[in-house]
């Protein structure tokens, strides 16, 4: 069944209050659900028949008024309950069973290590209790949980403590009632015995709010990361967008079994242990960002999705587009603003773009869905990101926060839509953003293309703009791009483009093709520095010359066009080696000088320095290539990454031991240092596994980090070199790896991670070693993630292995998932949306493995396979 935007209807019924009840009991629960309903006066006038949705659902008792129902009362179809004949205004009290423990799809009511705990977005409340399961109905919860004393001490729900006490056969209970009406998808509800890291935080208008992070009692020292982010992002949101907290507790909790990040439900966020927990002996500094970034997103749904909330859920980017755009750039501030664009960028175009360009491109506004599990995407949060980033430079940072303020106030309580929000952006600044509103319903990433002429003084740049197309959407119109830019001299001085001396402007692309002109004193061609900051998320094609690359790679103010300068000096070599059968080493002389240059400078800037040296993944670079050739990418990687490593080990060498710490420090700087370490590592084992430079000495040097280590992201990178480099010790190492950190899953992830991802096609059979393993478990998703979803989106070659196995390991896989928990399995499949690009060999060897799936697959499953196929 298809839902499409255009079918959507006010709903018909309002629950004004929702009192649940809900008693655990070993082997099933039972739900008491009293539904203050009236009908709803905006509603299409329809006969009066409550329709609710349920799934999952034992019905032992339904009344409406405290009159009892019967079967002929009421109608019990898939997936819904029909009750005809009701009045204008009634109470609906239903009483239902379900079973947490079964519950292995981690939608709605589960258990997670002795733990109950819920997951509702977006549509797993129904898995819960008969309810109008859709976002544009807020209702006032109250909550009571009952369960054994012993086993769940502490029982937590949304908003504020108001009533507990003792039951009969040591168990007890607690009410929860939180004041401010929400969609049922942001309900939770959580029973168990968990530690608490408490502290509490001052609002600026001076309220207390208590904050309380649980996780299992082990991790309690894992915690205090996550408060210090948490209290920052408190501070953040009020500074930066006037948005104050507003109960008196806000709580948080780390569950196992999660099937995404995070969730934001009102005032008990449920994380991910792997989005919250961290410590520098079991997390890498990539982690500590991760939880950061995911902490402030969550606490910023606050207002952005629970108190503004979405309409349906085609207008999901409303809430989730913005709260990116929120927590960006809130890592900009704690973090470096270019360092943090770059990263931000890098993910988009490195895996935002390539689901735009293949079989599951959909607008961030989609039009249709059979299942909105699938729609969570990349397109839905960092695309739209960055159209409300765009939004932000269009209207300038003051405006953009006076039709913020206008955009919380005057929806405040209520679940609206895209449009709502732009219309704000464009009362407040005047501007006309109907051409700009493309964004949101356009799938398909745009590609402009740049070309300039230099007469008269005059510098003239020509920009086209094409988006091709997508499933379902073959009509492309314009759409409104900003191209922030600047023009560079032979010494990488940016030139003055008007008479104010302004050197960066920006220009908007309207039409399919214009051109601007710049009046620039110079006599001969600038180099153009283009998509500053990367304005606006498109593709863009210039024909820079190498010379015009270095020059912007070594003198460019704008952190994103010295990085897209790299990016594209190793695309070039790339292409030559893979296209144009030149040999790796015939890139060498091109490259280390203008690598060396930025080695020189590293210590300007270590992160960046970092990203600047970091060569694309074998992924991106087969991206780049049509058909997709993965082994032939692979060589021409690795022969590369090997010569770098050789040619430069000189260098690598010194910032080894120039960027060692005698102790771990967790401050940016000591964190931009590992990060660059890291990378000379990498060169120098990448020689040393093709048999150059000193073996031994990088053997020595990463067995000392593994044996002695300041940290996990060091621990963790030595050990990934050895592995991913065959080079000797590497087996023991795993081993010992295994021993010392079996009782920390999130550690025991990234011991399976990195052997799935080794590159080459032996690593199939690896990696069916690892599903066999004692710690392998398909029930848990970050472990299945650490394996298949590695292996089938990190791992080219070894997914791709010409004889097949890796797609036979993929099918499996899916097919045992696909039985457990359908929305993961559907969130693997993606890894075949490649399949159209894929050498003809490749692609009918997938296919195949993938329509013999087709048959039994889940409605998740399926909607993803017919997409792809
Ligand atoms: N709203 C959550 C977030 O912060 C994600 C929930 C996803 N749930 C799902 N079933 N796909 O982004
Ligand atoms: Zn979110």
């Amino acid at each position: 069944p298809v839902t499409r935007l255009t079918d959507y209807r006010p709903p018909a019924w309002l629950v004004d209050h929702t009192r649940l009840d809900v008693d655990l009991r070993d082997g099933h629960a039972t739900v008491t659900a009293e539904l203050t309903v009236r009908r709803n006066p905006a509603g299409d006038d329809r006969p009066g028949e409550l329709v609710l949705d349920g799934e999952h659902l034992e019905l032992l008792s339904l009344s409406v008024d405290d009159r009892p129902l019967g079967e002929p009362d009421y109608r019990l179809e898939e997936g819904r309950l029909t009750v005809p004949g009701v009045p204008e205004q009634f109470t609906l009290t239903s009483k239902v069973r379900i079973h947490p423990e079964s519950n292995t799809a981690l939608e709605g009511l589960y258990r997670s290590n002795g733990m109950y705990c819920t997951q509702c977005e977006a549509e797993g409340f129904r898995r819960i209790t008969f309810f109008p399961d859709r976002p544009d109905v807020l209702s006032r919860f109250t909550t009571t949980i009952h369960a054994d004393r012993a086993a769940y001490p502490l029982l937590l729900s949304n908003g504020n403590p108001v009533d507990s006490g003792d039951e009969e056969g040591g168990r007890h209970f607690a009410t929860w009632d939180d004041p401010f009406p929400k969609p049922c998808y942001l309900f939770a509800l959580v029973a168990g015995d968990l530690a608490c890291l408490e502290d509490s935080f001052r609002t600026a208008s001076g309220r207390d709010v208590a904050l309380r992070l649980y996780a299992e009692h082990r991790d309690l020292d894992k915690l205090g990361h996550a408060m210090d982010s948490l209290k920052r992002a408190m501070a953040w949101d009020e500074q930066v967008f006037g948005r104050e907290y507003d109960l008196d507790i806000f709580q948080v909790v780390a569950v196992s079994h999660f099937n995404m990040g995070a969730m934001e439900n009102k005032g008990l966020n449920i994380f991910n242990t792997s989005c919250v927990l961290a410590h520098p002996a079991t997390t890498t500094d990539a982690g500590f960002e991760r939880v950061e970034s995911v902490v402030a997103h969550e606490y910023f749904h606050n207002w952005s999705g629970n108190r503004v909330t979405c309409r349906d859920w085609f207008q999901l980017s409303l809430k989730e587009g913005f709260t990116v755009f929120r927590d960006q750039e809130f890592s900009s501030d704690m973090n470096s603003r270019a360092v943090t664009r770059v990263e931000n960028v890098d993910f988009l175009v490195n895996h935002q773009f390539p689901e735009d360009q293949g079989p599951m491109a959909h607008p961030v506004r989609p039009s249709e869905y059979q299942k909105i599990d699938n729609f969570y995407t990349l397109t839905v949060y960092e695309k739209g990101s960055e159209i409300v980033r765009m939004q932000h430079e269009l209207l300038g940072a003051e405006d953009f926060r006076r039709a913020s303020d206008l955009y919380f106030e005057r929806f405040d309580g209520q679940a609206v839509t895209c449009d709502d929000f732009v219309a704000c952006m464009e009362e407040v600044s005047g501007l006309d953003l109907s051409q700009f509103k493309r964004w949101y319903s356009q799938a398909g990433t745009p590609l402009v293309t740049a070309s300039d002429r230099f007469a008269d003084g005059e510098y003239q740049l020509t920009l086209r703009q094409e988006t091709p197309p997508t499933p379902g959407q073959s009509d492309k119109q314009p759409l409104m791009i900003p191209v922030k830019l600047a023009l560079l001299d032979d010494q990488g001085r940016a030139l003055p483009l008007d008479d104010s001396g302004a050197t960066e402007t920006v220009v908007i692309l309207r039409d399919s093709e214009q051109t601007f002109r710049f009046p620039v004193a110079t006599d001969r061609i600038p180099t153009p520095s283009l998509l500053r900051g990367f304005s606006a998320p498109v593709s863009l094609r210039y024909p820079f010359k190498e010379a015009q690359l270095i020059t912007l790679l070594a003198h460019d103010s704008d952190g994103f066009c010295r990085w897209d300068a790299a990016q594209r000096l190793y695309f070039a070599a790339l292409a030559r080696i893979i296209d144009d059968g030149e040999d790796a080493a015939a890139q060498l002389d091109r490259l280390t000088p203008v690598l060396e240059q930025v080695i020189q400078r590293a210590g300007e800037d270590p992160a960046e320095a970092a990203l600047l040296l970091t060569l694309p993944t074998e992924t991106a670079v087969g991206d780049r290539h049509t058909p997709l050739r993965p082994q032939a990418v692979h060589d021409a990687l690795s022969a590369l990454r090997a010569g770098l490593g050789e040619a430069l080990a000189a260098s690598w060498w010194r910032l080894v031991e120039e960027l060692a710490e005698p102790e771990y420090r967790a401050d940016g700087e000591a964190m931009g240092k590992r990060r660059l370490r890291q990378v000379a590592l990498g060169y120098l084992s990448a020689a040393a596994g093709a048999g150059r430079g000193d073996r031994d000495k990088l053997v020595a040097q990463l067995q000392g980090m593994l044996d002695a280590p300041t940290c996990m992201t060091e621990e963790l990178g030595a050990l990934r070199a050895l592995v991913h480099n065959q080079l000797p010790g590497a087996e023991p190492a795993l081993a010992a790896f295994a021993q010392r950190w079996r009782d920390e899953a999130l550690v025991m992830d990234q011991w399976f991670a990195v052997q799935a991802t080794v590159p080459g096609a032996d690593t199939v059979a690896r990696a069916e070693g690892l599903l066999a393993h004692d710690a392998f478990e398909w029930t848990l998703p970050n472990r299945v993630r650490a394996v298949v979803g590695t292996l089938v989106n990190g791992n080219p070659s070894a997914f791709h292995a010409p004889d097949g196995s890796g797609y036979a390991f993929f099918a499996r896989a899916l097919k045992k998932l696909d039985g457990i928990n359908p929305q993961i399995a559907a969130r693997l499949a993606n890894g075949a949306a490649r399949l159209q690009r894929l050498e003809p060999a490749l692609a009918e060897q997938l296919s195949a493995a993938l329509r013999e799936l087709r048959p039994a697959a889940s409605a998740n499953l399926a909607e993803v396979l017919d997409r792809i196929l």
